[in-house]
């Protein structure tokens, strides 16, 4: 008996999506290896992190499908890009990948709902919140790095911006859980 409840065409965009998420790690490892390879260890403990976190969201993929009775394949896994010129390169790679991300979440939810797979719907919000965060703490460290001056910034301020992204927190606090006592 076919106990399989994803179609076959939405067990392949969730197992690519596994591949996607292990690919995010590849480049976050990549951005890692490259900050600490400049002096940034607080940047790459960052990053290295980050990378772990990806790793968690591609397990969730693969546990997914094989708990709807699918079998996910792990794909080769391409490349991840040129080392970054800059730090602001850096950060700006990260903000783009995590766009980028979710534009593809974006389309597998919309593929859920044509098929009235309200499962995967259901599965797929958490990813759906999981990205707002993860597209706020990009834009902290764009953000971050433009206050201590952006490339021109000096020595000093770098070093700052290190030590406070070593034990920066890994998850930004969403607008839902925003109160007038603490916005
Ligand atoms: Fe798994 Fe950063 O998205």
């Amino acid at each position: 008996m076919n106990t399989k409840r994803l179609s076959e065409s939405m067990e392949k965009a969730l197992s690519d999506q596994m591949n996607k998420e292990i690919h995010a790690a590849h480049v976050f490892l990549s951005y890692g290896i490259w900050a600490d390879d400049r002096g940034y260890q607080g940047i790459a403990k960052f990053l290295f992190r980050h990378a772990q976190e990806e790793r968690n969201h591609s397990i969730k993929f693969m546990e997914y499908v094989l708990n709807r009775g699918g079998k996910p394949k792990v794909e080769a896994i391409p490349a991840p890009p040129e080392d970054p010129e800059s730090l602001s390169a850096c950060f700006d790679g990260v903000f783009r990948h995590e766009v980028d991300n979710t534009t593809a979440i974006y389309s597998i939810v919309d593929k859920s709902m044509e098929e009235k797979d309200w499962a995967t719907w259901n599965f797929l919000q958490w990813f759906v919140k999981e990205q707002v965060e993860e597209e706020t703490l990009a834009q902290d460290l764009i953000d971050k790095l433009k206050i201590a001056g952006g490339d021109r910034a000096t020595d000093e301020s770098l070093f700052t911006l290190d030590k406070a992204l070593e034990q920066a927190p890994d998850e930004a606090p969403l607008a839902q859980d925003a109160t007038a006592d603490n916005p």
